[in-house]
């Protein structure tokens, strides 16, 4: 599916089954290369970019201009910067703004930013007139990694994580991975994460790979984020490929992530998402190693590329417990109120057991995995 061209990587996301739809993922390290794959060929009625209020100055009035000198009738919106702005209050004032600007349903929203803005600027473009057309433009890695392919959109609710969205599939993801250059090293470590989380669950290769070039990974090295991005691409788009709609296979993308998602909301969404993945990542590694599944040895394999990142499992112990396990039981994956979880087998592999790709774990040993975790 894959062809390199010069210093570009394409793809191609092919969703046969239910939703016939077909659309090309961009990776270059050109800001002016990449907006040449723009659809300027396709007259749209507006063209409303969504980004937020950092991005605006860095890139977005650059794209504005752009589209405009290429005769687009172009808008820019931005939010706040951070997860608070995924929220229904922001999702209101941005239908709003669209309504008055005269937005119809010929118009393409384009997502400048990170998960935040992609998660939802996806989720205004997938509800208002009841869908209209997106292009994903990820401006961090967690975001050129996972979040802008695959179509998950949504926004927050007090009660939890991305609690309303939907799957609304972009008709196209640009990324630049030049605009990482202004990324602080925390949110490198941030995508990164999500991309460890990929290699844990299907590509030992690559998990190799990030542990042998980790410095040049994180000292931002354009050939390698371009090959974490490629690498952690392929596998996603397969694994979205097969299970759009997440029935089955694509809860493996959720390593980590329900143990992640409880403790972003504890921590009021002060621990940034891939962060929160990372210690998920350490506790439902643990979670698998007390059920017998995955060996001590990989555990600590894993305990230790984390702690290469900065992350500890003694950073954990500012959380109650109690409190964290309460916020799992919001968790998508509940089923006849038992969480579910992605139990890791080896490096590389998730358990998959009469087609069950995740599995129920009691509290007690979540429990025990948290505890020892903070005590590691
Ligand atoms: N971020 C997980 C997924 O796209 O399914």
């Amino acid at each position: 599916m894959k062809q390199e061209i010069n210093t570009m990587n394409y793809f191609h996301v092919t969703l046969p089954a239910e939703s016939p739809c077909d659309y090309p993922i961009v990776v270059g390290a050109d800001f002016h290369e990449i907006l040449s794959h723009l659809p300027e060929g396709r007259v749209f009625t507006k063209c409303v970019i969504i980004t937020d209020d950092t991005l605006k100055t860095l890139y977005g009035n650059t794209l504005l201009t752009h589209l405009q000198h290429a005769g687009q009738d172009a808008i820019l919106f931005s939010v706040p910067a951070g997860e608070h702005s995924k929220n229904v209050a922001t999702y209101q004032h941005l239908i709003q703004g669209l309504v008055e600007a005269g937005c119809e349903r010929g118009c393409v929203i384009l997502a400048l930013g990170g998960g935040v803005v992609g998660d939802l600027a996806g989720f205004l473009a997938g509800t208002y007139l009841r869908g209209v057309p997106y292009v994903q433009m990820p401006t961090s890695l967690l975001a050129m990694v996972d979040s802008s392919v695959g179509g998950k959109t949504g926004i927050n609710i007090p009660q939890g994580k991305n609690l309303i969205g939907m799957v609304h599939q972009p008709l196209l993801v640009l990324t630049d991975v030049a605009l990482l250059k202004t990324l602080p090293p925390e949110h490198l470590i941030n995508g990164l994460i999500e991309a460890i989380k990929v290699f844990l669950i299907a590509d030992y290769d690559s998990l190799l790979f990030v542990e042998a070039e980790l410095e040049g990974i994180l000292s931002g090295d354009t050939r390698l984020l371009q090959d974490v991005v490629a690498r952690a691409l392929a596998i996603k788009i397969g694994v979205v490929s097969r299970d759009e709609k997440e029935r089955g296979e694509r809860a493996l993308l959720n390593f980590g992530h329900t143990v992640g998602h409880a403790l972003e909301k504890v921590s009021d969404y002060t621990v940034l998402h891939g962060i929160a993945v990372g210690y998920g990542i350490l506790v439902e590694a643990r979670i698998a190693q007390i059920l017998g599944v995955l060996t001590v040895e990989h555990l600590q394999a894993i305990d230790a590329i984390m702690a290469r990142l900065g992350l500890h499992g003694h950073f954990l112990q500012q959380y109650d417990i109690s409190e964290v396990i309460a916020a799992t039981k919001n968790d998508k994956k509940v089923r006849s109120g038992c969480v579910q979880y992605v139990i890791l087998q080896s490096l590389g592999k998730a358990l998959i057991e009469n087609n069950r790709y995740v599995h129920p774990v009691s509290d007690t040993v979540v429990q025990q995995a948290y505890s020892e975790c903070v005590g590691a």
